[in-house]
């Protein structure tokens, strides 16, 4: 089935997966970049980036050239943030929800601790579907590596083969 990974990720959690999706399934990546990029370390990483998710903030992004078209499955990752997906994402999702509604879709979400389920929900909501084909929930698979997590993700990839 013909695969779009789409993502965003602030710290490289998120893209560490979305790379291995690539080079396990030779899915297509497309990832997304805001115009006005999030601060990824002190006391601003957590309130910009938490209060955006929180209100419900959208962030235009990068021009990208996809043509959604050509996929029959969408998987979409993000980091969550204040138990919600991230801003690039929820853009990416308003400008493209019409092509999305009726594809395969799959979810991914990185973590600390929780909130990924409430985050489905809610992204599951913003496209307009009752839910995801599957979902996966990893925990920091690149900034608190262990093979444990890398086994995590090569077992999501053998049931996207
Ligand atoms: C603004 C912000 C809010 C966050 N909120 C949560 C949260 O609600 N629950 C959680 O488990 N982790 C939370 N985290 C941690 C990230 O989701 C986690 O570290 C993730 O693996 C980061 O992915 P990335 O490296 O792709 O950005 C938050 C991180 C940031 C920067």
């Amino acid at each position: 089935m013909k695969t779009l990974v789409v993502y965003y990720s602030l710290e490289g959690n998120t893209e560490y997966v979305a790379n291995k999706i690539k080079e396990k399934t030779g899915a297509d990546v497309l990832k997304l970049v805001p115009q006005k990029a999030y601060p990824n370390k002190g006391f601003g990483k957590f309130f910009f980036g938490g209060g955006s998710s929180v209100i419900g903030e959208t962030r235009e992004l990068e021009p990208y050239e996809v043509c959604l078209d050509e996929y029959e499955r969408v998987i979409l990752g993000f980091p969550v943030w204040a138990a919600r997906i991230t801003p690039p994402l929820r853009m990416f999702i308003e400008e493209n929800k019409s092509k999305l509604v009726n594809k395969n879709l799959i979810a991914y979400a990185c973590q600390s601790g929780n909130g990924a389920e409430k985050a489905f929900a809610k992204l599951a909501e913003g496209i307009g579907v009752d839910g995801f084909e599957k979902t996966a929930v990893f925990l920091d698979p690149k900034s608190k590596h262990t093979e444990e997590k890398d086994k995590q993700i090569e077992e999501f990839c053998e049931i996207l083969k």
